[in-house]
């Protein structure tokens, strides 16, 4: 009897073992190559853009166009507003800005929540996801942290979508665990927050190899 397996499962299981990867390592420049090399792989291991394809089992295409739409009603009033538009002003990974970078990162959120069927609060992680680097400098060039910047950015990135947006505790914890495993003691203790930070991974990956569109992503 022949087996098949979906590739559905084979996502599941690159998935687990990148998880297993990041939490070895992301330390140091060796652990660094390999991630960046092993992502690499998942994405040329799909016969499609990995991320986009998860929604391909949709059997209709307006519920597709319906599912984009209820996405983009949730970042739009966000991306409209005047400081989240200063996020475009600066760059992220590779010739992406944060804004776009943002937007990627709720894309990439809202279709695994989709996929995989994990019930998360789609508004609560679109919006955490949104803003996750709300922190409005560039970190190459105007980073006043230095090497801190990884621990702290989220930190400030919460601080300011509290202030300007309210957001909820869910939402501020989960910005603030997004750099987990870099910030070891800040694990993420919810699906939000573990989506948006397994979602940031990809996209950082994507961005700074410039393969954004081959990973699927918007920007
Ligand atoms: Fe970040
Ligand atoms: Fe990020």
């Amino acid at each position: 009897m022949r087996v098949r397996f979906k590739k559905v499962d084979f996502r599941l299981i690159f998935g687990f073992l990148t998880f297993v990867l990041i939490k070895a390592g992301l330390l140091n420049h060796i652990n660094w190559l390999l991630f960046l090399l092993y992502a690499f792989v998942i994405a040329l291991a799909s016969d499609y853009p990995m991320v986009t394809s998860f929604v391909e089992g949709a059997k209709n295409e307006d519920l597709k166009k319906i599912r984009e739409k209820e996405f983009l009603e949730i970042i739009n009033g966000y991306c409209n507003d005047d400081v989240v538009k200063k996020m475009d002003e600066f760059f992220q990974h590779g010739n992406t800005t944060t804004l776009g970078h943002a937007v990627n990162v709720s894309w990439v959120c809202f279709l695994i929540n989709e996929k995989l069927n994990l019930k998360a609060d789609e508004k609560e992680l679109i919006e955490a996801a949104l803003l996750h680097d709300f922190y409005l400098y560039d970190w190459h060039t105007q980073n006043p942290y230095g090497k801190l910047h990884g621990f702290i950015h989220p930190e400030i990135a919460s601080e300011n979508a509290k202030k300007y947006f309210n957001i909820s505790k869910k939402q501020q914890e989960a910005i603030k665990s997004h750099m987990w495993p870099l910030n070891i003691i800040k694990v993420p203790k919810s699906k939000e927050a573990f989506i948006l930070c397994m979602a940031d991974k990809y996209c950082a990956v994507a961005e700074s190899l410039r393969l954004n569109k081959l990973f699927g992503l918007r920007h």
